[in-house]
């Protein structure tokens, strides 16, 4: 089996920051975004991953390289605008050749070993088979009608859920997939849905299961989220040894390698590694990569490169 992780989106929730670093690899406590994803694959015994880049593909080759250091095998396969998940896979099956694949949103973290979805995939011997889980706000997703473990009915983003059951970022394929991608229309958002490939697997008459995943799931799309990704990640509160800070901390706090900060008080904030952050007030609710300079307080900011206020 192989891996596909979709990177290619362009992060616009977490501008400006990510004009700089792409989402996947800004670093979540101490390691890269896409570290995480990595552990994932490979606890499946999974090491050649295909990642499906766009206008990032350069600085995400930089950042990568070919995943030795990450002790996997990467390929890169372009998708040349962001124009839906489904759209996204359809470039990589030169890369997948034949085989069956993972798929793995490039936000998505998880706290605990995938690897049983994968079991229960092959032993089935299913078309597809997709993580869902319960949530309290389902409209925001893909969301499955399950009968036993069957899905039988999948609507992206519906306004009145059948279900709170949302798809949780994480699909098996077989090949079957493949022939379905050229017959997809956009949809009402004018994209190319996964969801709309695997009803129509499913409108086949092919065997189409969930899994229920039963631990913490994040999607590192926003200011919030990726704080609190960061903060659970990293136990809470974590100071990296080598960093100096100067200032009240208040629980939660990242502060990565060697950053320096100055300031007053310091809360619910991630500090990137080797940034220098001098504020003469208090920090509050900040994503920052510094320098950062600034009188008075520094509140709701997600902050890249040069800074001064
Ligand atoms: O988070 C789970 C949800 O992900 C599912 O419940 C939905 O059914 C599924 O459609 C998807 O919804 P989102 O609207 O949240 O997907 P998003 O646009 O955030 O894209 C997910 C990842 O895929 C993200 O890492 C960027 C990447 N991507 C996205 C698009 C649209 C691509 O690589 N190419 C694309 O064209």
């Amino acid at each position: 089996m192989k891996g596909l992780i979709l990177a290619a989106g362009k992060g616009s929730r977490l501008y400006p920051i990510t004009h700089l670093i792409p989402k996947p690899l800004l670093p979540l406590a101490n390691r890269v975004t896409m570290e995480y994803a990595f552990d994932r694959m490979k606890e499946m015994g999974i090491t050649e991953i295909g990642i499906v880049v766009g206008e990032n593909e350069a600085a995400m080759r930089e950042g990568l390289g070919d995943g030795s250091k990450f002790g996997v095998k990467l390929s890169f396969v372009r998708q040349p605008e962001p124009k839906g998940l489904a759209h996204a896979v359809s470039f990589a099956e030169e890369f997948v050749a034949g085989d069956s694949f993972v798929l793995y949103l490039g936000d998505a973290i998880y706290d605990r070993s995938l690897a049983e979805f994968k079991d229960k995939f092959e032993s089935s011997g299913c078309a597809n088979l997709n993580l869902v889980m319960a949530v309290e706000d389902p409209s925001r997703f893909g969301v499955a009608n399950v009968e036993g473990d069957r899905i039988v009915k999948l609507v992206e983003k519906p306004k009145n859920p059948e279900s709170n059951l949302a798809m949780a970022g994480l699909y098996f394929f077989g090949p079957k997939i493949w022939s379905i991608f050229p017959t997809l229309q956009p949809s009402a958002r004018g994209e190319y849905e996964i969801t709309d490939a695997i009803q129509t697997l499913i409108d086949q008459g092919e065997t189409v299961l969930a899994g229920e995943f039963k631990g913490t799931w994040f999607d590192t799309g926003t200011l919030d989220s990726y704080l609190e990704t960061s903060f659970f990640l990293s136990g809470g509160d974590d100071i990296d040894a080598s960093a100096n800070v100067q200032g009240n901390t208040t629980s939660p706090v990242v502060i990565g390698k060697e950053a320096t900060v100055s300031c007053n008080s310091i809360e619910n904030s991630v500090v990137f590694p080797g940034a220098v952050v001098n504020v003469s007030g208090n920090i509050k609710n900040c994503i920052l990569a510094g320098p950062v300079t600034a009188e008075g307080d520094l509140e709701n900011q997600i902050i890249h490169g040069d800074w001064q206020g």
